[in-house]
């Protein structure tokens, strides 16, 4: 029988987590990613607002303990995230007034921020989630831009995704370079992200791969929708990770907090509904293991979720030991 899910999934992808800093300090939690998986994603510690919150004023500690981490146990990162217009410091784009930018001020900020951070952990980062969350959400109405209209995207348009890429190239041309998304497998939306990315390619700019957040529940996407993305997103890269993979139990986000007000249980209904979606996703990853090489949790167990416990979107319980989906997950011959 396979050690963790890592040795299951051997002959797939990687399978990976993100990590606060508690994680790679106490010795159980440690036990448990060692066990089960190969590939390292920062949960905070390497975003831009932690790593420089104010301009030219950088601060590595947290980012450097997971970094360490990894490199003492010879585990590669995933490094999220280089561009985003939320955890960002608002000197990247504003000045003390709050009026933007000039475009020349902005990219030398963002071309500052990017090299100083790739430089410093080329080593042990194999990739890059270059720039988060850029495409705008559903509906969007024709002739409306097809992104976010964030700070980033006022001041220079779709170009700063360009330049983000760029900045990222130079620093590390080994690093692989991946645009990250959510509602990643929604129709709609996974054609704009495509759009995106296709764009980006015609015009020469080095991009690999297509992050597909998957911040899934235990109702959807459908699977036939998951697939359709994937086959989409491969016409264009060649590399596709599923970066911030959880499926909790309540369709809407906040719904957890159903539980948190005093119905702290789950039901065996619900347990078997998330198993049976978890079974699924993998099928369909497991026969994509071509452009698919990574698939990473968002966070070890669920006591760590950033979605709360009680939306129990994990494959760990809030006491670190494998439910039943778990099982279902790694046994899957
Ligand atoms: C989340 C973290 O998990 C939280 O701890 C933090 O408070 C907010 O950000 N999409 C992303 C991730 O790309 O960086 C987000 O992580 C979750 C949504």
């Amino acid at each position: 029988m396979a050690q963790g899910l890592k040795d299951a999934y051997k002959d797939y992808f990687k399978i990976g987590v993100a990590v606060n800093n508690r994680n790679v300090a106490d010795p159980d939690q440690i036990k448990v990613v060692l066990r089960e998986f190969n590939s390292i994603t920062a949960e905070n510690a390497m975003k831009p607002q932690p790593t420089e919150p104010k301009k030219g004023e950088f601060n590595w500690e947290d980012a450097d303990k997971i970094a360490d981490f990894c490199r003492a146990n010879g585990i590669k990162m995933r490094g999220h995230t280089l561009m985003w217009h939320s955890q960002i410091g608002s000197w990247m784009y504003q000045d003390e007034k709050g009026n933007l930018l000039s475009k020349e001020e902005f990219y030398a900020n963002m071309k500052h921020h990017i090299q100083a951070i790739v430089n410093r952990y080329k080593d042990v980062v194999y990739c890059w989630d270059v720039v988060n969350e850029a495409v705008a959400d559903s509906p969007v109405y024709p002739g409306r831009p097809e992104l976010r209209n964030s700070p980033m995207y006022q001041i220079a348009g779709e170009e700063f995704i360009y330049k983000a890429f760029e900045y990222a190239h130079e620093a590390d041309p080994d690093a692989l370079l991946f645009y990250n998304d959510y509602n990643d497998a929604e129709p709609a939306k996974s054609q704009r992200i495509y759009n995106l990315v296709k764009r980006m390619k015609d015009a020469g700019v080095p991009i690999d791969g297509i992050g597909m957040q998957a911040h899934y529940n235990v109702y959807g996407p459908t699977m036939k929708e998951v697939d359709d993305a994937i086959k989409l997103y491969s016409t264009v890269v060649d590399h596709i990770h599923l970066t911030e993979l959880d499926i909790r139990i309540n369709e809407d986000m906040g719904g957890g907090l159903r539980f948190n007000q005093g119905q702290a249980t789950v039901s065996d209904w619900e347990r078997t509904l998330q198993q049976d979606q978890y079974v699924q996703l993998f099928k369909v990853l497991r026969k994509h293991k071509d452009v698919i090489d990574c698939v990473t949790f968002w966070n070890v167990s669920d006591k760590d979720s950033w979605l709360g416990v009680r939306n129990y979107p994990l494959l760990f319980d809030e006491n670190y030991k494998p439910k039943q989906a778990y099982n279902a997950v790694k046994n899957f011959d």
